[in-house]
């Protein structure tokens, strides 16, 4: 079972919280999401509410997570719920006179909405909330950081075994699997997605995830990968040759390598999540290739490996600050030849940013025998 989140950081966390909630008149506010529940509680079971007032702190769950519920969220009152929870839920919120009540926008399925709404007094005013706790994810305290700093070093030693070793004649999903065997056995919990294999012409894919096509010689072999630490996630994408490279692998790889190295130089405190894209875009566009980087250049990271900041086109009003933690991952992809993207996780400095995926990104040709 995972350690709670320390105390003082979730009491925090919902300050702020709260904070918003009393800006917003909200008298309560029921948070069901893993991620979100986990981050304002500590709890990390797969099924539970927190039902949060300006004074309360609840977190409802079944008998299963019982005892871990009290161990890892200490700041929450633990409430056995019936197996009718809305309903039981319904009764709570009439019971604390709650009038407005908050829930999360992006996360309530439409039937639970239904179903919450329907144990609800006609009185309770039900308001859609919209990535609150998400604004506050973006911006990660110290221990969050070194919990992904732990991850992207995992993930690092975990890739240079797996490359020492890597051959013509194996699949990518026995490439996969070693990737994921490896990091477990450094203390990762888990894969953080599905991991990203795709050799020869498949690399022309942004998301070829592991297949059984067996690696030949003279591929691109794109491997995206990510481990599980604390709770939280890295990401982390390397392009290699098995073999000796052909002289447009070079030239392919060396421009997303200059459009990865400018994007880099673009992350500080108050760049936008534009201004890193365009700096990327501007140097493949040059290229003649614009057309083949069709996805954004970053994203932010954290209990979730896909979070704010959008490091994109779309990103004006993502600003970049202190704590925050993102991918610059730039890619060609040309269909039926292969392509290249390469992907570091960077946390943003007080003036500047701090690469944490430290394996190297010279233009790796692997040995054949
Ligand atoms: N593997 C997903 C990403 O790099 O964003
Ligand atoms: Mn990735
Ligand atoms: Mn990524």
């Amino acid at each position: 079972m995972a350690e709670a989140t320390p105390q003082a950081a979730t009491a925090a966390r919902l300050e702020r919280l709260r904070r918003r909630m009393a800006e917003e008149n909200l008298e309560g506010l029921l948070v069901g999401s893993p991620a979100n529940r986990r981050y304002l509680s500590g709890f990390t079971g797969s099924s539970g509410w927190l039902l949060i007032t300006a004074d309360r702190a609840e977190l409802w769950t079944d008998f299963r997570y019982l005892e871990q519920a009290a161990a890892q969220a200490p700041g929450f009152e633990i409430v056995r719920h019936e197996p009718d929870v809305y309903r039981h839920l319904g009764r709570r919120i009439q019971e604390l006179g709650l009038g407005r009540l908050g829930f999360e926008r992006d996360h309530l399925t439409y039937a639970q909405w239904e179903r919450l709404r329907g144990a609800l007094p006609e009185k309770v005013e039900m308001v859609a909330v919209g990535g609150w706790i998400e604004e506050l994810r973006r911006i990660k305290d110290p221990a969050e950081i070194a919990a992904i700093r732990q991850a992207a070093r995992i993930a690092d030693e975990a890739l240079l075994e797996v490359l020492a070793d890597l051959r013509p004649g194996v699949t990518e999903r026995e490439v996969a699997l070693q990737l994921e065997f490896a990091m477990r056995r450094r203390g990762a919990e888990g894969v953080s997605f599905d991991l990203i294999v795709a050799s020869g012409p498949r690399s022309a894919l942004p998301h070829g995830t592991a297949s059984d096509r067996v690696i030949e010689a003279g591929d691109f072999v794109t491997i995206d990968y990510g481990a599980l630490y604390g709770g939280y996630a890295s990401d982390c994408t390397r392009t290699v040759v098995v073999g000796p490279a052909g002289e447009r692998q070079r030239r392919i790889y060396d421009i997303v390598l200059e459009a990865q190295r400018r994007a880099l130089a673009a992350v500080r405190p108050g760049a936008t999540g534009a201004e890193v894209d365009r700096a990327a875009r501007a140097v493949i566009e040059e290229a003649g290739y614009g057309d083949h980087f069709g996805h954004a250049t970053g994203h932010g990271v954290g209990l979730e490996v896909h979070e704010g900041p959008r490091l994109a086109a779309n990103g004006r009003d993502d600003v970049l600050a202190p704590g925050m933690v993102v991918t610059v991952e730039p890619g060609i992809y040309l269909p039926g030849w292969g392509g290249v993207r390469i992907e570091d996780l960077v946390v943003v400095t007080e003036n500047g940013g701090e690469i944490l995926t430290r394996v190297t990104k010279e233009f790796l040709q692997l040995a054949v025998s």
